[in-house]
């Protein structure tokens, strides 16, 4: 799933329409609000934009603001259809969980690099239908991966077996394949792929190889 954050800010349109075209399974879009994260990003226009360049590919928008919970609705109405909240947000996670629910979209759950996973499982499963674990501290895109985050990966594998696990912050080739050999099934990636020769090249070597660890990982090897 490409991260548009990656793309030529120039020619936001074309770069959804070219991530659809490369064959990618969504479009992860990184909403910043220069408080969680020292950095500014798009807001709802934006994804509305991306529904009507292509309505066809699903919209992950993920929600780095201190209160996630005020803007809800706002990203729903624009397109979003699995909305990302922290754990780390100021804001009563489960009752954000509950509005994202209520309005029929996915809810997922975020954890910074640093964060473990206690406090994830100390919410109701039911509430979430994703958790995306970051390999940077968010903010900007083409950072370096810290590989201390990736047991989490493992430990949210054996815990949820059919939920999707997400990871997010320098995925390339390798890096990504770490992360699937240990559970991950959603792999997103902003300067990796928009900055790669060709893209949909790229998306397809990115999904053969998870899938592959994948399967080692689901048959006890890697
Ligand atoms: C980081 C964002 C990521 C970022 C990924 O704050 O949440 O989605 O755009 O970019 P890369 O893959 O370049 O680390
Ligand atoms: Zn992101």
């Amino acid at each position: 799933m490409p991260s548009i954050l990656g793309a030529d800010p120039g020619r936001l349109a074309d770069e959804c329409v070219r991530a659809g075209s490369a064959g990618a399974d969504g479009l992860h879009i990184d909403i910043m609000d220069g408080h969680f994260v020292p950095n500014i990003s798009m807001g709802p226009p934006f994804v509305k934009m991306a529904r009507e360049e292509t309505p066809a590919l699903h919209r992950s928008v993920h929600l780095m603001l201190t209160r996630p919970d005020l803007y809800i609705n706002d990203y729903i109405d624009a397109g979003a259809e699995t909305l990302l909240i922290h754990v780390e947000a100021d804001c009563d996670v489960v009752e954000a969980l509950k509005a994202i629910r209520s309005r029929g979209i996915r809810p997922g759950l975020v954890i910074n690099p640093d964060t473990p996973v206690d406090p994830v499982f100390e919410i109701d499963p039911g509430r979430y239908d994703e958790v995306l674990c970051m390999f940077v501290h968010p903010g900007f895109c083409g950072q370096s991966f810290i590989p201390e985050a990736l047991p989490k990966i493992r430990e949210l594998r054996d815990r949820f077996p059919d939920k999707d696990i997400s990871v997010d912050g320098g995925i390339d080739d390798s890096t990504g394949l770490e992360c699937a050999r240990r559970g991950a099934n959603i792999l997103i990636s902003g300067s990796y792929l928009y900055h790669a020769p060709d893209m949909s090249a790229s998306i397809s070597d990115l999904r053969s190889s998870a899938k592959e660890a994948m399967t080692h990982s689901q048959t006890g090897g890697a």
